[in-house]
């Protein structure tokens, strides 16, 4: 538990970044990291690009695979993950693009743009780390709640409750929020070797109660990490106020 979203981003930064600098990546095996979007980890993506230009950290030998994209939301578009990724935070480090992964929520066939996403990773050897956020109704990634916890990277219909807290990118346009999203599953996630998840404001604050306090169920789809060797929730007072 940190004090603020400023100091929540400052420390998981400077989690990730010890963990790039203390592994010894080959060809072969780059680092793998597994990144979010939303407003929960802009502050981690600040405190990362600050390290990058005090040459603190490199991304030359990192692999990123992002957890979600839009479907049907050209890629340009201002609101698409691609964007949002580009803007808060590659365009402002040292990552060649070519090692930047994001489902593609346009391709022609999606089910094997899913299936590439996930033989991608594995021809990595895995997902070294997964930065990971929640939304209010505790989905990780796009699974929403009801989402098998076995669930690989497949096609979802975002929950209303989704659609709603979404709109306000939107211009608050419910109708303008795209209906379906690619997401990594909840196996995807539970896979990576080690899972980060940043949770901050007091909108997410009965999600983590469930989450952490209550037992592992697919209506709360962070309650999977309960089962994961390696995870740590990184939280901000606010979002505590339920614990
Ligand atoms: C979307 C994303 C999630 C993200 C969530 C939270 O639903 N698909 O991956 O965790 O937004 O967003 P915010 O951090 O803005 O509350």
């Amino acid at each position: 538990i940190r004090e603020d979203p400023t100091t929540v981003g400052d420390y998981i930064a400077n989690y990730i970044c010890k963990r790039i600098n203390e592994f010894e990546p080959t060809p072969q095996r780059p680092f793998v990291l597994g990144l979010p979007t939303g407003s929960s980890p802009i502050p981690t993506y600040k405190s990362l690009i600050a390290l990058v230009k005090e040459k603190k950290l490199s991304f030359k030998n990192v692999v990123t695979f992002n957890m979600d994209e839009y479907v049907g939301l050209p890629r340009d578009h201002p609101e698409s993950y691609h964007t949002f990724m580009f803007r808060e935070f590659f365009s402002h480090i040292d990552i060649p693009p070519s090692q930047v992964n994001i489902l593609d929520g346009n391709a022609e066939d999606l089910i094997s743009e899913c299936k590439t996403y996930e033989n991608r990773i594995k021809e990595y050897g895995g997902i070294e780390l997964f930065l990971g956020g929640i939304g209010e109704d505790g989905h990780i990634a796009f699974n929403e709640p009801g989402s098998s916890l076995a669930s690989r990277t497949r096609i979802k219909t975002l929950a209303y409750d989704t659609i709603l807290a979404n709109a306000r990118f939107f211009n608050n346009d419910i109708s303008a929020v795209p209906r379906m999203a690619l997401t990594v599953g909840v196996a995807t996630v539970l896979d990576s070797r080690e899972v980060v998840v940043v949770v901050t404001g007091q909108r997410k604050a009965l999600a983590l109660s469930k989450a952490i306090e209550d037992g592992v169920n697919h209506l709360w789809t962070l309650s999977a990490l309960q089962l994961h060797p390696w995870a740590l929730i990184v939280v901000d007072e606010d979002a505590t106020a339920e614990l």
